[in-house]
């Protein structure tokens, strides 16, 4: 047997398998094909403060080795989660990772504040690839000063662990991390999904209404590690790492560079019971390799 738990900092994971944002819907979902006390941790949709309606049809599209989404955010809000949601998830024995999001910095602030008061809540991660809608659109990670508004604001708001979730969107990368260090996050999340562009060339007119939408899978796996990877070598703070891993060699590249955990995002749509078949991956590997606990795998290739 060996020792498959992780620490990334204040924050304990039996395994090193996470369910990624947006790909497990609020836990109810996904739960009949997957034993939810099995993974490392769940993170459920992104939520605002107020229940928020997304983005016109049509909303998906697959492509060469990943998906197209253009989902928009659509969530039901932190009240209903709270109500609907938190109790059911309570019943399970993994660790709960809330996604939130807002339309304005101040927006993130109040859904962390109700979250806060829920012990069941074991971190917040804040998408900070959104659209900030009081400037214009433009992603709040990839302006520093806003972004570091936000973080502050949250980590004067809350005392759980704080995951602030990257995506190719962010411009200077090492001011990013370092202002995400001085503002109190505790543990880096990344990759987000990367803007990308789909043509109907029967329709002639772009696929998606909003034009660009977020590509994820396979096709981002080699970026989304080249990323991760250089987020390690500079960042003191722990990393989830995600994009594009469907298979336990996928997860163990990302951990082979320093990621201190995975996150499966597609992979869950493709078999929504993936989480289980990566981990035994992992652990035969480990076996195979007589490696006895995953802590002494991580950061191997430097
Ligand atoms: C349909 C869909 C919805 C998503 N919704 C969210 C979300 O609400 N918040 C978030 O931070 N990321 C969201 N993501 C991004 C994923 O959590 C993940 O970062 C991304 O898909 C890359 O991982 P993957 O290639 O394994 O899917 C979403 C992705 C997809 C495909």
């Amino acid at each position: 047997m060996v020792n498959l738990a992780v620490s990334l900092g204040k924050l304990n994971l039996k395994n090193p398998v996470i369910l990624a944002s947006g790909t497990c819907g609020y836990g109810r979902e996904i739960s009949p094909y997957l034993d939810l006390n099995q993974v490392g941790a769940i993170t459920v949709k992104g939520l605002s403060y107020y229940p928020f309606s997304g983005n016109p049809p049509p909303r998906l599209r697959e492509v060469y080795a990943g998906v197209l989404n253009s989902i928009g955010l659509e969530n039901k809000g932190v009240y209903d989660f709270i109500q609907e949601d938190l109790p059911f998830l309570s019943s399970f024995d993994t660790r709960l990772l809330v996604n939130i999001w807002g339309e304005t910095a101040n927006e993130f602030v109040q859904v962390a504040q109700e979250l806060d008061r829920f012990e069941r809540v074991d971190a917040l991660e804040l998408n900070v690839s959104c659209p900030n809608i009081e400037r214009g659109g433009a992603v709040f990670c990839s302006d520093l000063e806003i972004l570091k508004s936000i973080v502050g604001g949250v980590r004067d708001a809350t005392r759980k662990p704080l995951i602030v979730k990257l995506g190719p969107e962010v411009k200077e990368w090492e001011k990013t991390l370092d202002i995400l260090e001085n503002e109190g996050a505790d543990i880096l999340s990344l990759t987000n999904s990367f803007p990308a562009l789909f043509v109907d060339v029967g329709e002639m007119d772009f696929f998606f209404k909003r034009k660009f939408a977020g590509l994820s899978g396979p096709a981002i796996k080699p970026l989304a590690l080249k990323m991760v990877y250089e987020v390690v070598n500079y960042s003191s703070l722990p990393v989830i790492g995600m994009g594009g891993i469907v298979s336990a060699d996928d997860a163990l590249e990302f951990l082979l560079v320093g990621a201190k955990a995975v996150a499966l995002g597609v992979a869950n749509f493709v078999d929504p019971a993936s989480a289980l078949s990566i981990l035994e991956g992992i652990e035969q590997y480990l076996e195979s390799k007589g490696i006895e606990s995953l802590e002494d795998l991580i950061g191997r290739v430097k």
